[in-house]
């Protein structure tokens, strides 16, 4: 949500000076290409709709109209990036590092509502980083854009007193945490790399070395390069057209609704990451519009195939293969997370270490999530 001290920085700093000639804006989980040379009133539409849109795929192999295989640079949903800024709770005169330049209008607003002297920016990707150079520039504001890995962050201007991370990450890396004043703020989008889903999560750095904090609302980032969801080939796991011999079968009640990201985030998937570890999960409808999960190990060559049934829930059929039967252990998450009464994010946080180590708690810290299904169960 835009709030009054962003408005002015907004009407200095307006989108459409960061976006690309040619873009991909986010409808409904679809991407359309737009190009301001083609269709100028399309493309200043869709500046101006409140949805992601792409500016790169494939890490920049990818080139011209047609869309890539994954989105790797892109300017995030407007709205989205005014409830991180007001996570972020900057006060005038605050120093702030921000982890994944992009397009740089994020920088750019917080360069008109801070002084571009007080924004430092980081971009893993050369040719990201030179445009968003070159459109601050052309806008007005000169930050400091730097090229390089953000999971170091910048020590040469630490510390900070905010830092803003617009890639999710798995791991956070310590260099965050000790470029930061105690006291300060990381605002992060966090994942398992189970599903796509994340969610932002406010960490208030302690004088301890620690950082803890809720989480609020899932997102759907891109993730820091280095940290992306492992990527699988079904063939892999099931090399024929048939199942395997030792294929087990049986019936879940388990709802769809509950388990699959489509369901317009849950925070079952969440939940998930954590007790099912070393899994990765995708879904689609097959040809004949059974809504289907496929469930990959990621330590061994464990499967599972859940095909719901829609109109009778309990009776959705699923098969598994390898060591692990891991529908098996995705129902006994989803019994834990239904006996706690089935918790939002806003419900979870997340406390790091001084030794780094990532504990996920539900309520208040030290209430640890299981960070796997308990063999008792
Ligand atoms: C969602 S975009 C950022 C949007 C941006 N804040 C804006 O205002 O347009 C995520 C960016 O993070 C960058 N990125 C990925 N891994 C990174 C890393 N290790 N260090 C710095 N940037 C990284 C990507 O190249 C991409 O440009």
């Amino acid at each position: 949500m835009l709030t009054a001290d962003w408005e002015a920085p907004l009407e200095a700093a307006p989108r459409r000076l960061f976006l690309p000639e040619v873009m991909w804006p986010s409808v409904e989980g679809e991407r359309v290409v737009v190009s301001r040379a083609d269709d100028p009133e399309e493309w200043q539409r869709w500046a101006e709709t409140d949805v992601p849109i792409v500016t790169q795929w494939d890490d920049g192999d990818h080139t011209g109209p047609e869309r890539g295989t994954l989105a790797s640079s892109s300017s995030s949903m407007p709205s989205l990036v005014f409830d991180m800024f007001t996570e972020l709770s900057v006060v005038d005169g605050a120093k702030v590092l921000e982890i994944g330049t992009g397009t740089g209008w994020c920088a750019a607003l917080l360069s008109a509502r801070l002084g571009a002297d007080n924004v430092v920016s980081i971009e893993v990707d050369t040719t990201v980083a030179e445009s968003a150079r070159r459109a601050l520039a052309a806008a007005g504001w000169n930050p400091e854009v730097v090229t390089g890995d953000g999971l170091l962050g910048w020590p040469e201007r630490a510390p900070y007193d905010r830092v803003l991370v617009t890639a999710a990450v798995q791991q956070v890396p310590r260099a965050w945490i000790e470029q930061t004043r105690p006291g300060g703020v990381i605002v992060l989008p966090w994942g398992t790399g189970y599903g796509r889903q994340n969610a932002v999560v406010r960490l208030v750095v302690g004088d301890d070395g620690t950082a803890s904090g809720h989480f609020s609302h899932p997102t759907w980032f891109m993730h820091i390069r280095s940290q992306r969801s492992a990527r699988v080939r079904q063939s892999d796991y099931i090399p024929g057209d048939t199942w395997p011999d030792d294929t087990r079968r049986s019936d879940t009640g388990v709802p769809a609704a509950e388990v699959l990201d489509e369901s317009g985030g849950t925070a079952f998937g969440f939940v998930a990451g954590l007790l099912v570890p070393e899994c990765v999960y995708t879904y689609g409808r097959s040809p004949q519009g059974t809504l289907a999960m496929w469930l990959y190990g990621l330590a061994d060559r464990s499967w599972a195939a859940v095909f719901f049934d829609e109109e009778n829930p309990s009776g959705s059929r699923v098969y598994q293969g390898g060591p692990r039967s891991l529908w098996d252990e995705v129902e006994v998450a989803h019994r834990w997370w239904a006996e706690q009464g089935r918790p939002g994010h806003e419900e979870f946080g997340l406390t790091v270490t001084a030794d780094g180590r990532q504990e996920v708690w539900l309520g208040e810290p030290g209430a640890l999530v299981p960070q796997a299904v308990p063999a008792i169960w």
